[in-house]
């Protein structure tokens, strides 16, 4: 069911917690987590603690489907029945994978979820204006542009913009 042409969604385990604590200190990943620094104990008590997947947040390891090995992690937040909308996240720890295909297979694979069991009406995200690659992934997934949020977040001694995206029901591509 959560298993597309590249990737396999998966709950994460208690033992994920030594690669996750290896991609929080990767800053292409911290920048788009904005947090503070976390030490390898605290992700290893977030992963043991961690509450299982609902409906209103659903977090999955990303694996590659020919090696199994894990490469990011992609949620599905907010969700509520009542409004049929979810937010979507990602990132690919794993710097090795990013540029093969793996993010733009893993988001098609969730938000098919999302349409086809939670029955959700559209999924929302919310991605820099200068994070031009997760753009055109979102894009060639179907995600339109429908607003964007002036100066949101610093980075670099810089303040960026936000650019909001959607995908309806019916409008994810192949
Ligand atoms: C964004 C991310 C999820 C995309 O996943 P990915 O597996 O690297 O992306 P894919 O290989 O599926 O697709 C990359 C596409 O973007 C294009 N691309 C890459 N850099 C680009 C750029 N600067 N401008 C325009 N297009 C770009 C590639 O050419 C490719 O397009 P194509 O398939 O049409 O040839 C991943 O790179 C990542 O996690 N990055 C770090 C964290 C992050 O930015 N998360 C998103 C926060 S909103």
């Amino acid at each position: 069911m959560l298993t597309g042409k590249l990737t396999r969604l998966r709950a994460l385990e208690p033992s994920d917690a030594e690669t996750l604590a290896r991609w929080f200190d990767d800053p292409v990943v911290s920048r788009v987590m904005v947090g503070y620094p976390v030490s390898l104990a605290q992700v290893v008590k977030r992963c043991r603690e961690r509450p299982r997947n609902t409906y209103g947040s659903l977090v999955l390891c990303i694996e590659s489907l020919a090696s199994g090995r894990a490469l990011g992690v992609i949620a599905l937040t907010g969700a509520e029945p009542e409004s049929g909308w979810a937010e979507l996240s990602i990132y690919l720890g794993d710097a090795e994978f990013r540029g093969g295909g793996y993010g733009t297979d893993a988001v098609r694979v969730l938000c098919r979820y999302g349409f086809d069991q939670m029955r959700l009406h559209g999924v929302h995200l919310l991605v820099a204006a200068s994070n031009a690659g997760a753009r055109h992934v979102y894009s060639k997934v179907g995600f339109v542009e429908e607003g964007r949020q002036r100066q949101r977040f610093h980075q670099d001694g810089e303040w960026h913009d936000s650019i909001m995206m959607s995908l309806l029901a019916g409008e994810l591509g192949s």
